[in-house]
């Protein structure tokens, strides 16, 4: 099978890495293209470089933009990097504009689709992530799930079970397969960390960097919780907190502020934390396995387990909120979470199974609709 990964930013190259290897053990052949969504050294080539990824067959390029300029930029240039080879799977990863621009140039040339880390749900349509999330599940032939709370998602929007494969989650087996190494690394002391000494932050998301009364509550909350923390900058978050004079405060306090961080000293710093504050989605899975209990800066999430397990819980972006959340972890000891089933070193082995024994399912066929019962097959 000629197989093609279309990734583009941070999180997907963690998700690509262990099935890059295991489609090519399999004899298949492995065909990676980079959009170019991230493009700066520390978001992008650092990771192929310690995940040992081999570098991306073609990099689009395409850069920052608005939603519609980038996912549209991103759609133009598969459409004709997809036309131009013979391909029998596509697979996208996560919820990224990159994840939506793959899937529609691929169906849109009937290539079939394999999405890894599909039925993930916040409910707020008003997130680029759960638009990606919904439309590329709508369009996929294979649709790898994450946990049990994803299936049931699925099945609930119509998407027939025998395409529905609980896997696992990708991002567990990255960090399990490095968690070893990542110990090994140095950065605590180049940082002057103590473990269980200080909590991680990380903000990203449009909808904290784009407000500035959302950003200050949250640098607020924290500064006022009066403990260490290390917040590595997402570049959009850099030039927010720029804009929004905040950073001589955070000089002032004891936050912080990195460059973005590799991945083995970012699984590192993670694991020797206290807790973390995120308003990401992959960190959030990480904190469960990490037994780092997680406090989220959102009013929904689509890790709902990790919310039903204990390991995390919502904080918005309410100073006061994320103050008293933190105190409340400290005053606890460390804890242990159970680890959610299928999160372990066999998630690409599962998915090459699938896609190995359903070859049958990437025919793409006419919709038959039934009105009656409202459900679609293909
Ligand atoms: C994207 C994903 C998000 C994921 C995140 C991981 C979408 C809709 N969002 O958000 O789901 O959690 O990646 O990081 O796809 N920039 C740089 N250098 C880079 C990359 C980005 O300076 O290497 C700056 C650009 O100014 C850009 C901004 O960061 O405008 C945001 O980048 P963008 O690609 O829009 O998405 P993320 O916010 O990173």
């Amino acid at each position: 099978m000629n197989i093609v990964s279309i990734v583009g930013a941070r999180p997907q190259f963690v998700k690509l890495a262990p099935l890059d290897k295991k489609i090519r053990a399999n004899g298949h052949r492995h065909t990676v293209i980079h959009t170019g969504q991230h493009y700066d050294y520390e978001m992008s080539e650092s990771f192929f470089d310690e995940l040992k990824i081999p570098k991306p067959d073609l990099n689009l390029q395409v850069g920052s933009g608005s939603h519609a300029q980038q996912t549209s930029d991103m759609l133009s240039r598969l459409g004709v990097a997809l036309d131009s080879t013979d391909v029998d799977l596509v697979l996208v990863y996560g919820d990224t504009n990159s994840t939506l621009a793959g899937a529609l140039a691929a169906i849109k040339l009937h290539i079939p689709i394999g999405h890894v880390e599909a039925g993930f749900r916040s409910g707020d349509i008003s997130m680029p992530e759960e638009v990606n999330r919904i439309l590329t599940d709508r369009v996929s032939q294979l649709l790898f799930a994450p946990t049990e709370d994803a299936v049931d998602n699925l099945v609930s929007e119509g998407i027939s079970a025998e395409r529905i494969f609980f896997v696992g989650n990708i991002m567990a087996e990255s960090l399990l397969l490095n968690l070893n190494k990542a110990k090994k690394n140095m950065i605590l002391s180049k940082l002057k960390l103590s473990t269980k000494a200080y909590g991680v932050l990380t903000v990203h998301r449009p909808e904290n960097t784009d407000h500035r009364d959302r950003l200050t509550n949250i640098i607020n909350g924290v500064i006022d919780a009066e403990m260490p923390f290390i917040f590595p900058l997402h570049p959009r978050t850099a030039k927010l907190l720029d804009q929004y004079g905040l950073m001589p405060k955070i000089a002032k306090s004891l936050i912080q502020p990195v460059s973005p961080m590799k991945y083995l000293e970012f699984m590192k710093v993670q694991s020797e934390a206290r807790l973390i504050l995120t308003d990401s989605g992959g960190i959030q899975e990480e904190a469960i396995l990490l037994n780092v209990p997680c406090l989220t800066l959102r009013y929904n999430t689509e890790m709902i387990l990790t919310l039903k397990l204990g390991a995390n819980k919502l904080v918005g972006a309410d100073a006061g909120v994320i103050k008293n959340s933190i105190r409340e972890i400290l005053e606890k000891p460390n804890p242990k979470f159970l680890r959610p089933d299928n999160w372990d070193k066999a998630v690409s082995a599962r998915i090459m199974a699938a896609i190995d024994s359903n070859t049958e399912l990437l025919e793409i066929k006419p919709l038959t609709v039934d009105l009656e019962k409202r459900t679609w097959e293909q």
